[in-house]
């Protein structure tokens, strides 16, 4: 089994993803533009061979090196988990002939309109929605989903440059703020809790599923600096909460035809329980989640992904054992940071709950959240009954403090 693998050592999780292809026996050809010597370890140790390219941004040119680079060998499959490069890995699949998404379909995963679309033909809930590549398409969107309403890229990550807007003149701000965008997706803004809902599949069959749910929004996450963000994985994925997503999830990886891989969906949960697609990636979440999901099962997704997207299975038990809830803590404050307040008591009170804990260390400076994802501080707390997990993590959110000066 010989697998491509683009960017091996970056963004930050790339490299787990490489090792557990390797601990599956997959022989790793590794594809990026860093130099060999500044791939994280983990990468290195399991690549079999590395090309670095001159850059990502010539696709053609990529696939040209990269088919000269393999004369002769075989391969058998190209996996990317980095939305930038999804394009250019099914190009890749294309040039080889491999299984996996196609350009088509990873089309569907990167364009918010498209997705919509292909997820309300299956008669699915989604917003209200409309594409504008201009002002005047803008209004017109806006006239369909009515107020409030959400701007954002169509090809957007991270909640950047996504606005909700009230009324026609905040709108009109949007407008402003966001000019420099090509392409924007209006929506009907969703009143409710936002969750998660993450797979791995094989050859169209769901062979883990998760649910998570974001504490605050993303998108108030995104707007207020001084917030500890949780992220809960729920063990019971089938209680009356997290179900209709659960649902709306299986019709959702039906109507986009997805096969073999990593999933991310988001959804909204109304008040009376009704679930409204958000959006959907045919890759990992991001931001540690899949590190919590791997806690809430004392499992490995990393190689656990690895083995469906080779051999079409997963072996590992992945029954959920806790509840899991990971939470990224801000520093209060500016420049270095001088104490960890309140960590000694939750040691004694919780200790025994947590599965880890990273927090800047005394003396270092404070970390921007908006390039480290954990910020100043990661931690997972777990435990079987879900409403235990979530004392202790507003535990961890509140009487947890640290401080910068
Ligand atoms: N229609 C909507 N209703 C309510 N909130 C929304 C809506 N669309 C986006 N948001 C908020 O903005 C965030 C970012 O939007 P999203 O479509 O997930 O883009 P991305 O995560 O790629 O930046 C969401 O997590 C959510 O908090
Ligand atoms: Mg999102």
């Amino acid at each position: 089994m010989h697998v491509v693998y683009l960017s091996p050592g970056f963004p930050a999780e790339m490299p787990l993803f490489v090792r557990g292809l390797a601990q599956i026996g997959a022989k790793v050809l590794g594809v990026g533009d860093q130099p060999r010597s500044a791939l994280p370890p983990e990468a290195r140790e399991a690549l079999t061979d590395y090309l670095q390219v001159s850059g990502f941004g010539d696709e053609e040119k990529v696939v040209n090196e990269v088919r000269q680079w393999l004369r002769g060998r075989s391969v058998d499959r190209v996996e990317c988990m980095w939305e930038r490069l999804m394009y250019l890995a099914a190009k890749l699949r294309a040039a080889f002939e491999v299984p996996g998404m196609s350009m088509e379909q990873t089309l569907v995963f990167r364009d918010k309109e498209r997705m919509k679309q292909q997820v309300e033909r299956a008669g699915l809930r989604v917003p209200r929605h409309g594409r504008a590549r201009s002002k005047q398409e803008a209004w017109a969107a806006v006239e369909r989903t009515g107020y409030p309403a959400i701007c954002k890229p169509i090809d957007g990550a991270g909640s950047k440059d996504t606005y909700r807007c009230n009324d026609a003149a905040e709108f009109e701000q949007a407008l402003k703020l966001t000019a420099h965008i090509d392409e924007l997706s209006i929506e009907e803004f969703i009143e409710g809790e936002e969750l998660t809902y993450d797979t791995v599949c094989a050859n169209g069959n769901i062979l883990f599923e998760n649910v998570a749910w974001y504490r605050p929004k993303p998108m108030i996450l995104a707007q207020n600096p001084w917030i500890s963000m949780q992220n809960i994985v729920l063990r019971d994925i089938h209680a009356e909460f997290p179900r209709p997503g659960v649902e709306l999830g299986h019709g959702v990886l039906k109507a986009m035809g997805f096969e073999t891989g990593f999933t991310h969906m988001e959804w909204f949960r109304k008040e009376n329980g009704e679930a409204v697609f958000g959006e959907i990636g045919g890759r990992p979440p991001g931001a540690r989640l899949v590190h919590a999901m791997n806690y809430s099962c004392d499992i490995d997704l990393f190689r656990g992904w690895a083995e469906a997207a080779c051999f079409g299975r997963l072996s590992q038990d992945t029954t959920k054992k806790y509840n899991a809830s990971m939470i990224f803590k801000r520093a209060q404050g500016e420049g270095v940071v001088r104490e960890h307040r309140g960590l000694q008591d939750l040691l004694r009170r919780y200790g025994a709950h947590l599965a880890t804990i990273e927090l800047t260390p005394i003396g270092e400076p404070k970390r921007d959240w908006r390039k480290v994802v954990v910020g100043d501080g990661w931690i997972v707390v777990r435990h079987p009954d879900l409403a235990t997990t979530l004392q202790m993590s507003e535990a961890f959110v509140n009487d947890l403090v640290v401080v910068a000066s």
